[in-house]
């Protein structure tokens, strides 16, 4: 198996390069330089060039609140260039892991949300993701996408490591606690990402929807909560914490407030580990804090 990623400079993307691949296969990794997914000559050139047995698609514009006034740039880059990558996958034979969001939902269910639930994006972002979603659905059956939720991991910013940093600094924390979802690390992602892979070309795995995320269920507040009794174990801080709703918080774009997936049928017809969000994060936060602290 060859895997052809793009994205590779953006955090799934760095979390594929460096994971353990299952046995006999090579990776690939193109970031934004080798291969703009907006370009379609380039999405041409770029598969002819690179024999591959699968395409998985990180790219995306990921940044949420601006995205509600680059709306241009987010509907080119999630609604067109996953339509670039599938049309083209389908023209060689070539089956897509596409990745996409929990913001696809409008998070109004009080349950986990199924595959085949209707998608109701609240945001330009979520909106553009699932046009992507739809386009790759439409031009190329032989994929596989997968929705993921609340990703941190690797050396890019992220929450767990914006609360790490305000927390050094003795800067006390203001977080909202009327969402929540999974907090997922993105070597989960990249593992469950390869573990799919690895199925589809088997041809044992049901083409369509999977949903992948963390065990457990969490509101930003109560992983802000947990970050801060760590760090005070291990003698910083403490700082104060305060609870604040989306609405008071005020954030550009509007986020589901239950972001959870179910991920029952990624369990039954996968199977790769899923572990809880508490037990993934105690130890990574143990190697952040072990990290050479950047000058401010
Ligand atoms: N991050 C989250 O919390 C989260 C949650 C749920 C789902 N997801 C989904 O998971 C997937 C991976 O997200 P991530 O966290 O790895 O995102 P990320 O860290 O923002 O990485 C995305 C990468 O795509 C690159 N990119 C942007 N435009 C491109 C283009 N036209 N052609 C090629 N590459 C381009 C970005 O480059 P630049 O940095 O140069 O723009 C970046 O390196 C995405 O589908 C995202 O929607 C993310």
């Amino acid at each position: 198996m060859h895997i052809l990623v793009t994205g590779a400079d953006g955090r799934v993307g760095r979390a594929l390069a460096r994971a353990a691949l299952p046995q006999g296969a090579t990776l690939t990794a193109l970031g934004r330089q080798q291969l703009d997914i907006t370009d379609p000559q380039a999405v041409d050139r770029l598969l002819t060039l690179h024999a591959c047995s699968v395409v998985v698609n990180t790219a995306a514009f990921t940044a949420v609140d601006r995205a509600e006034t680059e709306t241009a740039a987010a509907m080119a880059i999630n609604g067109e260039g996953p339509a670039h990558l599938a049309r083209a996958c389908a023209a060689r034979g070539i089956p897509l892991i596409h990745l996409s969001t929990d913001y696809v939902f409008d998070g109004r269910s009080p349950e986990p949300y199924r595959e085949d639930a209707p998608m109701a994006p609240l945001s330009v972002y979520g909106a553009s993701k699932a046009a992507g979603e739809e386009a790759v659905r439409w031009l190329q059956p032989d994929h596989a996408i997968l929705r993921v939720s609340w990703l941190y991991g690797g050396e890019r910013g992220d929450f767990v490591r914006a609360m790490v940093g305000a927390i050094r600094a003795g800067r006390p924390l203001r977080v909202v606690d009327d969402q929540i979802g999974g907090l997922t690390h993105s070597d989960s992602v990249a593992t469950a990402v390869l573990a799919l892979a690895d199925k589809m070309l088997r041809q044992s795995l049901e083409r369509g929807t999977y949903h992948f995320a963390a065990g457990g269920a969490a509101s930003w507040h109560e992983i802000a909560a947990l970050i801060l009794s760590e760090l005070t174990r291990a003698g910083i801080g403490p700082v104060p914490l305060e609870a604040t709703s989306a609405a008071a918080y005020g954030l550009p774009a509007a986020r589901p407030a239950n972001s959870l997936l179910d991920c029952g049928k990624f369990d039954r017809l996968v199977g790769a580990e899923r572990p809880h969000w508490q037990d993934r994060l105690i130890p990574e936060l143990r190697r952040i804090l072990d990290e050479p602290v950047k000058p401010a």
